[in-house]
């Protein structure tokens, strides 16, 4: 409850982020040099890949960042959102979402968005970087993931090798070259895309990582060589043309092959592993990215196939999904690259569904999306072969919007009688109840009422309905929600404001050491974090919130922490004093308060009598 509606708060009575940036203790210098006091070896690394690095550049190659005042912002590539609530701090060198709570520096970066292990991370940045990384010991289970990953990524770069060597073999691979050019693959294609094949033998690949000193284990887990019951291991791409898959940091994470024929399974992919989740990964994405973020959109299709063909004709800036559905992880990368997405499935009923069931993700995610339908029975392959890469750019330009698109699909399919529309309309409504932009639900409201005969009136007043079903509370529900965020609306104000004066201006808040500030308090993180202050302080001069941040113990004291150093001071130096001041006073009053219960509860009549007198003498203080 508490961290939902910190965000809210925190937009709604915050000054806009472009506050003063103030000299002084926040002073990014002596912030940097406030880190560590022992470092260790890797520390140290860690530390001058920090230095060289730029947090801004390294998040804005895969999110689309723009300047807000001291930050950037962007659509969080972690949760579902349509204004921008993640934030890039330039001066800290840290990110934070103030919608998902994820944040830290760039190695927690690179972490959530690779799917990677700190040593992976420190390996990678310090190639980036150019730093270079001395081993230090890590823990155990740090060591463990990272191993097994290790393990993944090396048996799958050896089997490309293997794949792409065999299909330039010139007998071996005679069988896959002949498939692709009749395909109208090129060398360029198949050299660009790494393409390979496994030729038609149980223990080709086998022989190969056998002879390399490959664990099987590890090929196995990779799924590119399966156990016999008998023991050992036999291949599990035989006969087939291998199209590697690369994540965004080039490694294969896994493969793609298809039968020349026409046998069953037509193409057998690799199995999810630690590296390889199909949910997430887009194939083609890593050498797309460039030209979808040129030209501002994405073309998705369904297969490896399409997109090579699209390539080959010279048509950038296309993915396809591997066999899976359209997930909401794909949409959040894409529209850190681009702000639309031009989807062009299969013309086949599957296609079409898919299409269909992608609009609410896209909605959610406030991706712009628009839907080409092509002839039936094709696919782009077959459509960009018939009509080169000018009569698919075409329909590209020419693609309806993803709503217009359901809109027509349902339509033609399930309008012919009164049960047909009314099914229509239960299924569009909250799809509709979606949109945030009014003008467009307005603009479809009427579309729909065209289309169905049904006055405009009747499907707003349905649509109503709709949302209001699917909002959360009944009325006295909604009242006490509303209460909740009101009481918890005034506690968060004293603690944003508490954590707010450390961040900004942490000598001045001293003269509350000796206070009971703790009564003031009811949140359990903040708690943690002032007293964390006051443990350092003053002896650490200059005061590290780097330091403070690492010292805390839970995830949620460092999120509150986060947003409070990206925050903008509420106070500026005129007005600090009298803040600290004001804050003592309310103290005084909660203190008061509590004894007068307590004097109260005991029937100390001379005491309750005492403590009033002190309370009319508080109350009259100049300073309230
Ligand atoms: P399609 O069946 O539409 O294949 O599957 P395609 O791209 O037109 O293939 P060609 O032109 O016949 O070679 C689209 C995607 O679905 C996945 C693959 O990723 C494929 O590219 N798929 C399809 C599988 O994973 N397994 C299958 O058996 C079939
Ligand atoms: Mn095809």
């Amino acid at each position: 409850m508490f961290l939902n509606l910190s965000l809210n708060l925190n937009l709604s009575f915050l000054p806009p982020m472009e506050a003063p940036s103030k000299p002084g203790p926040m002073d990014p210098d002596l912030y940097f040099r406030g880190y560590h006091i022992a470092m260790t070896l890797n520390q140290s690394a860690k530390e001058e890949i920090k230095r060289r690095a730029d947090i801004v550049e390294l998040i804005g190659q895969h999110v689309q960042l723009r300047k807000a005042g001291r930050h950037f912002v962007g659509l969080c590539p972690f949760h579902a959102e349509k204004a921008p609530s993640f934030t890039v701090s330039p001066e800290k060198q840290m990110f934070h979402c103030f919608g998902c709570k994820k944040g830290g520096d760039i190695f927690a970066f690179w972490m959530e968005y690779h799917s990677s292990t700190f040593p992976e991370a420190l390996r990678d940045l310090g190639e980036r970087y150019n730093v270079e990384i001395t081993d230090r010991p890590y823990s155990a289970e740090e060591k463990r993931r990272a191993e097994g990953r290790e393990a993944l990524f090396q048996v799958n770069e050896l089997a490309a090798a293997y794949f792409k060597k065999a299909l330039k073999d010139p007998v071996k691979g005679k069988p896959g070259k002949a498939y692709l050019e009749a395909r109208g693959l090129s060398d360029r294609a198949i050299d660009e895309f790494a393409l390979g094949y496994a030729p038609d033998e149980w223990d080709g690949l086998l022989g190969f990582l056998k002879g390399r000193r490959i664990k099987m284990e590890a090929a196995a887990s990779a799924g590119l060589v399966i156990p016999k019951k008998s023991g050992g291991y036999y291949d599990r791409f035989r006969g087939r043309v291998i199209f590697p898959i690369h994540n965004l940091r080039e490694q294969v994470v896994g493969f793609g092959g298809r039968v020349l024929g026409d046998a069953l399974p037509k193409y057998l992919n690799s199995p999810e592993s630690p590296v390889f989740r199909k949910g997430e990964t887009l194939y083609g994405l890593h050498s797309s990215r460039k030209a979808i973020r040129t030209e501002g959109r994405a073309v998705v299709v369904e297969g490896y196939m399409d997109l090579l063909a699209l390539n080959a004709h010279g048509v950038e800036g296309v993915v396809a999904t591997l066999g899976t559905a359209l997930t909401a992880d794909h949409i959040r990368r894409l529209k850190g690259y681009a702000g639309e997405a031009v989807v062009v499935f299969d013309s086949d009923e599957a296609g079409k569904a898919a299409v269909l069931r992608s609009l609410p993700l896209f909605l959610n995610e406030g991706m712009t999306a628009r839907a080409v339908a092509l002839p039936e029975g094709q696919d782009p392959d077959d459509f960009v072969n018939r009509h080169g890469a000018e009569g698919f750019l075409e329909r590209v330009r020419l693609a309806s919007p993803m709503f217009d698109f359901y809109l027509e699909q349902k339509l033609t399919f399930d309008d012919a009688d009164v049960e047909g529309k009314v099914r229509v309309l239960k299924e569009i409504l909250p799809v509709l109840g979606r949109l945030t932009n009014t003008a467009q639900r307005s603009l479809y409201v009427r579309r729909l009422s065209e289309r169905l005969h049904i006055g405009e009136a009747s499907i707003w007043s349905e649509l109503k309905k709709s949302t209001d079903r699917g909002g959360e509370a009944s009325a006295p529900g909604r009242i006490k929600q509303r209460l909740d965020v009101a009481r918890v609306e005034k506690t968060f104000h004293r603690e944003l404001r508490l954590l707010n004066l450390i961040v900004h201006y942490p000598e001045a808040l001293e003269r509350l050491a000796g206070s009971n500030w703790e009564i003031f308090l009811s949140d359990a993180d903040v708690l943690g974090i002032v007293k964390a202050f006051f443990r350092a302080f003053p002896g650490e001069r200059p005061f590290s919130p780097e330091r403070l941040m690492e010292s805390l113990d839970s995830d949620s004291a460092r999120e509150k922490f986060r947003e409070a150093l990206l925050l903008p001071p509420l106070d500026s130096e005129n007005t600090v004093d009298l803040a600290i001041t004001e804050l003592e006073h309310k103290i005084r009053q909660i203190q008061l308060a509590a004894s007068i219960k307590e004097a109260k509860a005991r029937g100390d009549l001379e005491g309750l009598n005492q403590l009033l007198k002190k309370k009319a003498r508080e109350i009259n203080r100049p300073s309230s």
